[in-house]
């Protein structure tokens, strides 16, 4: 669904992404993992047209996405969560949910959206009218998701939901990214916590100093001496 090739992003004279390569197959969870640094949110940001590559290809539903403005990405069917959840904090939980649905004028059906993630995700439907920044952390990421939802993505772009939240939190978030991957949104999601990430990804890369330097199944991944000894520790 999504091919990445040989992409290479540079910050004036920093190569922050050097020659990655990598696919997420429809209906898959596929996770790029990596330390601080490494690349990864540049390499989100690209795909989802906020910033510009230097060489390389993004291929999404066979059509090439790679200069195409943010808002016509998201029209083709990708949505990103940005990192730090970005929820627009002075706006209620249901203005940031319509906000989210900005691409469509499909009214009656942003309504019965928006009533569907209330039903997924009730702590947000009982705090619908509080200020988007008065939640918590673990809120806040799953209205950063919600909000991607009313975009409907057929491909969701996670940047590290687990950022900051307490490990309960974070099994309930990566839960929820379970189940829209099973109810049909394709999912590329990068991840600093590889122990968590590979527990629900189909296929993983390893990125490292803007490289990828490791790919395989969840399983591979886990069981790479490699990999082991410099990210996922006694876990
Ligand atoms: N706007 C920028 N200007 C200059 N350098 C940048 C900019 N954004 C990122 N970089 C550099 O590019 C490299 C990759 O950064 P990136 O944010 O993609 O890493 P990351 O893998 O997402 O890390 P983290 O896990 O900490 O979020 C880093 O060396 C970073 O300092
Ligand atoms: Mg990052």
């Amino acid at each position: 669904m999504l091919e990445v090739a040989n992409l290479s992003v540079n910050y004036g004279s920093i190569e922050a992404v050097r020659d990655i390569s990598f696919q997420v197959p429809e209906g898959k969870i596929v996770t790029l993992i990596g330390a601080n640094g490494a690349g990864k949110t540049t390499t989100l940001s690209s795909i989802s047209g906020l910033l510009r590559p230097g060489r390389g290809k993004i291929i999404f539903q066979g059509q090439d996405i790679t200069r195409w403005p943010t808002d016509q990405i998201v029209r083709a069917g990708l949505a990103q969560v940005a990192e730090g959840r970005a929820i627009l904090s002075p706006l209620t939980v249901a203005e940031n949910l319509e906000l989210g649905a900005f691409v469509r004028r499909d009214r009656a059906a942003i309504r019965q959206d928006i009533d569907r993630i209330y039903g997924q995700f009730p702590r947000l439907a009982e705090r619908r009218s509080q200020l988007a920044g008065s939640l918590s952390g673990g809120e806040q990421q799953m209205l950063a998701i919600g909000r991607a939802l009313m975009a409907q993505p057929k491909m969701l772009l996670l940047d590290e939901p687990s950022m900051g939240l307490a490990p309960i939190i974070i099994n309930q978030v990566f839960e929820i990214i379970r189940q829209i991957n099973e109810q049909g949104t394709t999912v590329l999601l990068v991840e600093q916590n590889a122990n968590k990430a590979l527990k629900i990804a189909d296929y993983a890369y390893v990125m490292e100093s803007g490289r990828v330097t490791f790919q395989g199944t969840a399983e591979e991944v886990r069981s790479s001496t490699h990999v082991v000894e410099a990210f996922l520790g006694k876990g």
